[in-house]
């Protein structure tokens, strides 16, 4: 049944001029009808570069919208509007303007993992794969840094000469990973190398070899000389690293799922193929605000 799928969705990829974009979070059936799959930034990037009219974006709602914000004369379309991610939604934008008038003088670096009217009202935004580069090219020595908590203690790490302002949001998938869990996989397989989402708390990342973005999983896996990992982030991300390392060994942590990554499904890309719709809506003045700080995410290029 998901080949007659597939096979639909390129024929009307072709149709409609469309490019399929997908997460590394995405359902397998998902990831291989994309046309590529990526972290936050490489697929804000990819985003940026396409000459297809119409980019269906299979992750989660900020996603969908930093793809619109960066090309607001193409039609992007989110086969669930319903895929929002909960942190995103953990600042609104009376407390980022309660903060701002707190700390005149800090600039605001949003995680993209933030609504259109949140990055409208930062200086930067910045994905796990640069935030400390990000951080460190701020003119500013007080940040106001929004909204993830753990990854602000993960730039805490490296940056010593800022302030950084925190607030409570957290992911809940990645917030939830056990120390214990990744002790009991280390156990039975002492050989694995640990790697984690910056996403996670300070004491998981203590545990770990290496905390990257999901793509810096991807590449340090492929360049790396040792054979088995524990990924220490949402678990779909060992589908991809076992399709392109099928020597290597992966060891997921089984609780991690992202219940909203999990909404695309093959029947919902198919339905936004043939209607070409739901799509991304955003005010033209939220767009043109929020271009700024994704565009000087996107200049910074990788740190990871
Ligand atoms: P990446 O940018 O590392 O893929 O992370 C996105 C995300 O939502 C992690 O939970
Ligand atoms: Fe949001 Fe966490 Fe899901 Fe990533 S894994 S989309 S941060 S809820």
């Amino acid at each position: 049944m998901y080949k007659e799928i597939g096979k639909k969705i390129n024929e009307l990829k072709k149709k409609n001029n469309a490019i399929i974009l997908a997460h590394n979070y995405q359902l397998p059936e998902i990831q291989d009808i994309a046309d590529f799959i990526g972290d936050s930034l490489d697929l804000s990037l990819k985003a940026s570069k396409t000459d297809a009219k119409n980019i269906v974006f299979c992750g989660v709602d900020f996603m969908a919208e930093s793809a619109k914000i960066l090309n607001p004369n193409k039609f992007v379309i989110h086969p669930d509007l319903d895929a929002k991610c909960p942190m995103a939604n953990m600042v609104n934008p009376k407390d980022v303007s309660k903060l701002k008038n707190l700390h005149p003088d800090a600039e605001v670096v949003s995680y993209i993992n933030t609504t259109a009217e949140i990055k409208a009202m930062s200086d930067m935004c910045c994905t796990s794969a640069n935030s400390v580069k990000i951080v460190k090219s701020s003119s500013s020595k007080k940040i106001i840094f929004i909204p993830d908590k753990n990854l602000g203690e993960y730039v805490n790490r490296y940056v010593k000469d800022k302030e950084l302002i925190l607030w409570p949001g957290i992911c809940p998938t990645h917030n939830n990973i056990r120390k214990e869990e990744i002790l009991k996989l280390k156990k039975a397989h002492t050989n694995a190398q640990i790697l984690v989402h910056p996403e996670c708390r300070s004491e998981i990342i203590d545990l770990s070899n290496y905390a990257f973005s999901t793509n810096g999983m991807v590449k340090y896996v492929k360049e790396s000389i040792e054979k088995e990992f524990i990924i220490g982030t949402e678990k779909e991300l060992c589908y991809r690293l076992k399709k392109e390392n099928p020597d290597k060994i992966f060891y997921p942590i089984k609780s991690a799922i992202c219940p909203n990554m999990k909404k695309i499904t093959l029947e919902k890309v198919l339905n936004s193929l043939e209607y070409l719709e739901p799509k991304i809506e955003l005010t033209d003045e939220v767009m043109i605000k929020a271009k700024k700080p994704l565009q000087r995410m996107m200049e910074a290029g990788r740190g990871d």
